[in-house]
């Protein structure tokens, strides 16, 4: 069965792709290489003992797409990772999100409604809900006006796609909601790359600890938690790329149309900024030079997931621990930058 995912070159993209080919699909990737390598493709490769066909092309070329899936007609479900994801460049180009999140998407669902039947995994945000009245947070939590319009175009993409299934029989789909992404497969043949200066913690501190990077700044530790630092889930990328398989194959094996439905897809465990410095410590056997600076605007102070609703229905749930997902991490700079 033949699975187009997007952007499948990239960070959660690329271990989505080696789940889905160690679970017997074909795997087709577009990617434009704005934020990844052809490189990531000897990667999974190297894993799965496969190479996914590739396609390099901008997907806000619309008659690009629709050429693309009148030459792959036999496409059962589509993945759309392929979208921008960085906070602050959000808000100084917010046309560019719009464009490449929203345009690129609806153009995706022009497609699929052409199709008799097929299934379609979105890439959503814990972003959309704020910061949440209670935690940890269930799906039904209230969606919050969006911090960012990266944070607004994971809403209206969830607004588009329901929109959609009301009136496409034909369409059935799912948006996972993550919490934090982080670590690298266990073989190290594949994992984030950032370019330039990571945004992210978890590469931030690898970075750090390979010499890169000088210093971590800790934002704030003045915030209403036990050590003064925010709190995140951080999932481990394999635990979350499995869980694109379940979700398409609940979509896959469904007889009948499904509603659009949304999950979380974290751990369930909440770990303040220093936790996972201290895990880190811990697995690299090392000394990590941080220091405490003021808050980052718009950060939210605590934010996990309660996976019930994943947990129960997909019949999924992360595995792995934060120690082992830091040692991962590692792993995988130490790889790259030897
Ligand atoms: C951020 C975005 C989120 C987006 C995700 C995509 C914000 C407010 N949220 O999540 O919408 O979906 O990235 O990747 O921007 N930290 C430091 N020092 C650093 C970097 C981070 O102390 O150098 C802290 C942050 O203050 C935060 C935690 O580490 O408390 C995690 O930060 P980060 O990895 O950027 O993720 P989010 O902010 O949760």
């Amino acid at each position: 069965m033949k699975i187009l995912v997007t952007g499948g070159l990239g960070f959660i993209g690329s271990h989505t792709a080696v789940e889905l080919q160690n679970e017997g699909y074909e795997v087709v990737i577009i990617d434009n290489c704005s934020n990844s390598s052809t490189d990531v493709l000897k990667g999974i490769t190297a894993i799965t003992g496969k190479t996914p066909i590739f396609e390099q092309f901008d997907l806000r070329d619309k008659l690009k797409v629709q050429d693309f899936f009148e030459r792959h007609s036999d496409i059962a479900g589509v993945i759309h990772f392929a979208a921008s994801k960085a906070v602050g460049e959000s808000v100084e180009k917010p046309l560019l999100y719009y464009e490449n999140n929203i345009s690129v998407l609806v153009y995706i669902l022009q497609e699929l409604q052409k199709k008799e039947k097929t299934s379609f995994i979105f890439s959503s945000s814990c972003t959309v809900y704020g910061q949440a009245d209670e935690l940890p947070i269930t799906e039904n939590a209230p969606v919050k006006p969006a911090e960012s319009p990266y944070g607004n175009t994971k809403q209206i993409g969830e607004e588009i796609i329901r929109d959609t299934c009301k009136v496409q029989p034909n369409l059935n789909a799912i948006a996972l909601r993550y919490f934090n992404p982080i670590g690298a497969h266990p073989s190290a043949a594949i994992g984030e790359l950032p370019i330039g200066v990571p945004q992210n913690l978890v590469p931030f501190i690898t970075q750090t600890a390979i010499g890169l990077r000088e210093q971590l700044s800790v934002f704030g530790d003045d915030y209403p938690t036990d050590d003064g630092t925010c709190i995140r889930d951080y999932i481990h990328v394999v635990d979350l790329a499995k869980a694109h398989v379940v979700a398409l194959q609940r979509l896959i094996g469904a007889k009948n149309k499904t509603n659009f439905e949304t999950f979380n897809v974290g751990t369930g465990t909440g770990s303040s900024v220093l936790e996972v410095i201290n895990s880190f410590e811990k697995v690299a056997e090392q000394k990590l030079n941080y220091k405490i600076v003021s808050r980052r605007a718009g950060d939210i102070i605590a934010a996990y997931a309660n996976t019930d609703k994943a947990n129960n229905e997909l019949g999924w749930k992360a595995k792995s621990s934060l120690d082992d997902a830091l040692a991962s991490a590692w792993k995988w700079e130490q790889k790259v930058r030897n």
